[in-house]
């Protein structure tokens, strides 16, 4: 039997579509859909926008890292992770713990035609601190195994991009043993 990897775990800048191509990821792997975001603010019964506003940024990364801890421990999961959740070191190492990695690099334009302006993330400031946040994030970005372009393409098209990396990366594995 072909190993595959217990996470997929994407990353990747706010509005790359981590969410919508997760979905079909994991439906396509046969494995559950997990977004950190959603189980943050499951966990604290408020909103990102109400953490950050009553706690600030720091307390919101500390609840970032303790969720990647909590995912960590589950398997047969594809990950998508809080577009800074990768850009934290401790936070980027438990992620990475027994999981692919998947960087959906986007361009900026994308990122402001696809981040809706209703306060939801609070981090998407003007299009110059954009800019700038993408900027100092990348390279942490590019420390995932993989990188796809999800620049270009419906959200069905780039999960087989990735569907087709994990089967690669699986089926090269296999046949290095034998
Ligand atoms: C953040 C991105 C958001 C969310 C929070 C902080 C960031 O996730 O975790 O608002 O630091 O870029 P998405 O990438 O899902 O928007």
């Amino acid at each position: 039997m072909p190993e595959r990897p217990s996470r997929v775990v994407l990353v990747g800048f706010m509005g790359s579509g981590k969410s919508a191509v997760g979905r079909i990821v994991a439906r396509r792997l046969g494995y559950r859909f997990e977004d950190m975001d959603l189980r943050i603010e499951r966990r604290a019964g408020r909103t990102i926008a109400v953490i950050f506003e009553e706690e600030g940024e720091e307390a919101f990364r500390r609840l970032e890292r303790d969720e990647a801890l909590a995912l960590s421990r589950l398997a047969e999961r594809v990950v998508a992770s809080g577009g800074g959740a990768f850009a934290q070191p401790e936070t980027r190492k438990i992620l990475q713990r027994g999981a692919v990695t998947v960087w959906l690099r986007c361009g900026i334009d994308q990122v402001f035609d696809r981040i809706p302006a209703d306060g939801s993330r609070p981090l998407a400031g003007n299009r110059d601190i954009m800019r700038a946040l993408l900027a100092q994030r990348e390279p942490s970005y590019r420390m995932a195994d993989v990188a796809v372009d999800a620049s270009a393409g419906s959200p069905r098209e780039v999960a087989e991009r990735i569907v087709g990396l994990i089967e690669g990366r699986t089926r090269k594995r296999t046949s290095a043993r034998r």
